[in-house]
């Protein structure tokens, strides 16, 4: 099984980033526990981040065919990225939105995702866990495991 872990813009600057909502983890170091841990349940990731709306359509066509799955961070393109959202749909796998901060805590704009209805569920507010609970919910429910079927 592969999984596609998409980050959208000034996600790149994890680490440095107002630490408060973000947490203190780089990319870097989120990429490589999800990587460990994905290890550890036999799934392969592949890992990519943009700045630009153009270049993350371009990342999800790319990937649609190789991929059985989507755990995205769609930075601010969450409110309003209608390609992106797009692209996610069409590709008709299973997506994850994950946000490291509650965006129901923040400013009013935040709490609108143009992503959420095309996602399966969103992670919000849990820092790094949350791209490790959407890896486990994603792996889980393309193989599930005996007594944890619905
Ligand atoms: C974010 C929340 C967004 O509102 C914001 O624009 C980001 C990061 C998060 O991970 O909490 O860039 O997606």
């Amino acid at each position: 099984m592969k999984l596609l872990l998409l980050n959208g813009p000034n996600l790149n600057r994890l680490g440095q980033r107002d630490p408060a909502q973000y947490g203190r983890q780089t990319l870097a170091e989120i990429v490589s526990l999800v990587e460990r841990r994905a290890r550890e349940l036999g799934v392969e990731i592949v890992a990519a981040q943009a700045n630009g709306e153009g270049q993350l359509v371009d990342l999800v066509q790319k990937h649609a065919s190789d991929v059985q799955g989507i755990i995205v961070n769609p930075g601010a393109l969450t409110h309003y990225g209608y390609s992106l959202r797009d692209a996610l749909a069409d590709t008709g796998l299973p997506v994850v939105e994950v946000h490291l901060s509650n965006v129901y805590a923040r400013e009013e704009w935040r709490q609108r995702s143009v992503i959420a209805p095309i996602a399966r569920g969103k992670i919000s507010g849990l820092g790094w866990r949350g791209y490790l609970f959407a890896l486990e919910y994603l792996v889980n429910d393309l193989h599930p495991v005996e007594g944890n079927r619905p």
